[in-house]
């Protein structure tokens, strides 16, 4: 994926922090809001593999799904743009009156939307269905809702090779959001720890998952999940965690969205105050980007 604009290494920024000085731990970002201005976070790290056998095998359509906020779709649709791919998307749900931020950034990118209904769209890997798919669309290439495939993990792993060259050691555990556990099971797969937070309500499935994606890979890391950071479910939220968002902001200078990085380091700070994380802990906390979700205030 040759996309202008990147940066890379992306920043690994300390949290300065009463709360964690207090509780004797330091927690550093790892800026992958910033790895590019459209292909944010950890879109780039997982399509770049993804992409780039696109382009080894020299094919020129591209099929993804999502939902209407959706920073996959978001970020398939600027890749695909900027590389010249022919690009479709299909969208959970029946097509509104009118298509949110996100829809309309990917049809101003060049992707064909496609809207199925929730029933069709739970199908979306079901065998049966990605055939009737190809057929539809002359033999498009297909990539799994999130991204998430084997070949995600090279892309997140490279990420981790970043963060060790940067602080010089190993963290002794990730902080990252999980909503398909793709994102953690490439931090897993190079040997790092991961405490992962559900962004979803009953994340537990999450742990099989991410299991699956693993599985057959030595020297993984550990996996611990926190499942009590959903805010209700996908997409829901509530005062209190807008709030966290600005007091985040206004601190340290990092704005965070409501529907992954929000909830995550929600969660990260309230473990903090709830002392889980012995005294001398380094952790890393992924920024994995999303902002074009950002509710607007
Ligand atoms: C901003 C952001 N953070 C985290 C995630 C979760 O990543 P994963 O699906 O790999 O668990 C996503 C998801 O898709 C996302 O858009």
């Amino acid at each position: 994926m040759d996309l202008s604009g990147h940066l890379l290494p992306t920043p690994l920024q300390e949290l300065l922090d009463d709360r964690l000085v207090k509780a004797g731990i330091q927690v550093f970002v790892k800026r992958d809001d910033l790895v590019h201005p459209e292909v944010s976070g950890n879109k780039w790290r997982k399509l770049k593999y993804v992409l780039r056998e696109v382009e080894e095998r020299g094919l020129s359509k591209v099929l993804t799904f999502g939902g209407a906020y959706s920073n996959h779709l978001y970020a398939v649709a600027a890749a695909g743009s900027a590389m010249g791919l022919e690009t479709i998307g299909i969208v959970r749900g029946e097509q509104p009156v009118e298509e949110s931020a996100t829809l309309q950034f990917c049809r101003h990118k060049g992707m064909q939307l496609d809207f199925v209904s929730r029933e069709q769209y739970k199908q979306r890997q079901a065998p049966d269905y990605l055939v009737s798919l190809s057929e539809e669309f002359d033999n498009p290439y297909m990539i799994p809702e999130g991204g998430t495939t084997a070949l995600a993990l090279p892309g997140v792993r490279e990420m981790v090779a970043e963060v060790a060259a940067q602080l010089g050691k190993s963290p002794d555990c990730f902080c990252v959001a999980a909503g398909t556990g793709g994102t953690a099971a490439g931090i897993l797969s190079s040997g790092a720890n991961v405490l992962a937070f559900a962004v979803l309500k009953g994340g537990r499935f999450l742990r099989d998952d991410i299991a699956a994606l693993t599985s057959g890979l030595s020297n993984k890391g550990s996996l611990k999940l926190q499942t009590d950071y959903h805010f209700g479910g996908y997409a829901k939220w509530n005062a209190e965690l807008l709030t966290f968002i600005d007091d985040f902001k206004i601190r340290f200078g990092i704005q965070l969205e409501q529907v992954y990085t929000g909830k995550m380091f929600f969660g990260l700070f309230d473990l903090v105050q709830k002392g889980y994380f012995p005294r001398g802990s380094v952790i890393v906390a992924v920024h994995t980007g999303g902002l074009q979700g950002l509710l607007r205030r």
